[in-house]
């Protein structure tokens, strides 16, 4: 995507050395930072401190987590213990084990004095490939939201469409999940509008979704977190539109807090809700999602404290909460399958209650994983 009319990914190589860049994420939109990433160690603190985020790209960034420990030492050893710190940075993005798994079976069978080479040839693939994954996840949205226009809106008025957390290109290499759909809907000229979620306590929705879409130039609001029920029941939301960090073998959909009651009120709102993943995300060692899988809890201090930019341009945080008031920070739900729509994958779209037959789908063709 394009950032102040260049065109610009989350995470790249660094000319000539053996590193990697990546937005800093952190402090958007307010100011543009790249930190360079040197080391496995580097990689970990990326991932778990959220200069990156976002499933897709905490797990590319893992993959070149693993190719910057091959530079290091590329011992069965040291990736076994690469592998287990990068794994280790935050519990519940499937996509991050996802990727280290894959690295590290790839670098297995080969001589340790191969490994560094094979690594950045197959961390530079898994981007190129979430790319693609992402491409393809926004065609088959299209077709989501041109049907959804076609019911709702036959007046040609904009198709209302809500969304939480990010799960822009921010989050991915490019592209995005559930914003790919609407990038590409609006490249083609269907008529949209976006409700972002603030999507507290880290405000990935406020700072991050408002940033990227209003870069695209796609029409978009910011609403409180708890205003979408009020406009769900006032016919202002059409569809609704997530990504995920993890969706269970039986289509339960795990992601940033707070989608669960947005499906909640959409269902009795009679509006759909999708999510849209790649392949990658699904998990389908795990079945019952409310049960197993594993919810992130960060600092109480993102709850207590926020940060913005104050009248003189600096990024300041201040206190939120009474001095002593503890706080509770879960990073992520879980939706039930029943309360999901469908699905929008690189291999289509399925009902929840259909993950294991995606697996029977070809893949489409750069998009190999
Ligand atoms: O904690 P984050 O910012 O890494 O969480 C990201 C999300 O939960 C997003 O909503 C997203 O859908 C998953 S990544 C496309």
């Amino acid at each position: 995507m394009k950032v102040d009319g260049r065109a610009c990914r989350t995470i790249w190589r660094e000319p000539g050395a053996p590193a990697v860049q990546v937005i800093d994420q952190r402090d958007l939109p307010h100011r543009w930072r790249v930190q360079v990433l040197r080391s496995h160690e580097q990689a970990c603190v990326a991932i778990a401190q959220m200069w990156v985020r976002g499933a897709p790209l905490i797990g590319v960034t893992a993959a070149y987590g693993m190719a910057l420990q091959c530079v290091a030492d590329a011992s069965d050893e040291a990736l076994a213990h690469a592998r287990r710190l990068l794994d280790s940075t935050r519990p519940t993005a499937v996509n991050l084990a996802w990727a280290t798994r894959r690295m590290h079976e790839a670098l297995l069978p080969l001589a340790p004095a191969q490994r560094a080479a094979a690594a950045w040839t197959l961390a530079d693939a898994m981007a190129e490939e979430d790319v693609a994954v992402n491409a393809a996840i926004g065609e088959q949205g299209l077709a989501v939201l041109r049907e959804r226009a076609a019911v709702r809106r036959r007046d040609g008025a904009a198709l209302q469409i809500l969304t939480h957390c990010n799960a822009g290109w921010l989050a991915t290499v490019d592209w995005g999940t559930a914003l790919a759909p609407v990038y590409r809907a609006h490249e083609v000229g269907l008529p949209l509008h976006v409700w972002v979620d603030e999507t507290r306590p880290r405000n990935q929705g406020a700072s991050l979704t408002a940033w990227e879409l209003a870069q695209a130039g796609v029409p978009h609001t910011v609403i409180a977190d708890n205003t979408g029920g009020h406009l769900m029941q006032r016919g202002q939301v059409d569809v609704v539109l997530v990504g995920a960090d993890r969706v269970s073998a039986r289509g339960d959909v795990c992601n940033k807090i707070g989608t669960y009651l947005k499906a909640l009120a959409a269902r009795d709102n009679d509006i759909p809700f999708y999510v849209a993943v790649p392949c990658s995300t699904l998990d389908l060692g795990v079945d019952d999602g409310v049960a197993e899988i594993p919810i992130e809890a960060r600092s109480p201090r993102e709850v207590t404290h926020i940060s913005g930019r104050d009248a003189h341009g600096r990024i300041v945080e201040v206190q939120l909460t009474p001095d002593g008031s503890p706080a509770l920070n879960l990073g992520f739900d879980v939706t039930p399958a029943r309360l999901v729509n469908g699905l929008i994958t690189e291999r289509g779209v399925v009902a929840a209650s259909d993950v294991r037959l995606l697996s029977r789908v070809p893949p489409a063709p750069g998009t190999a994983g």
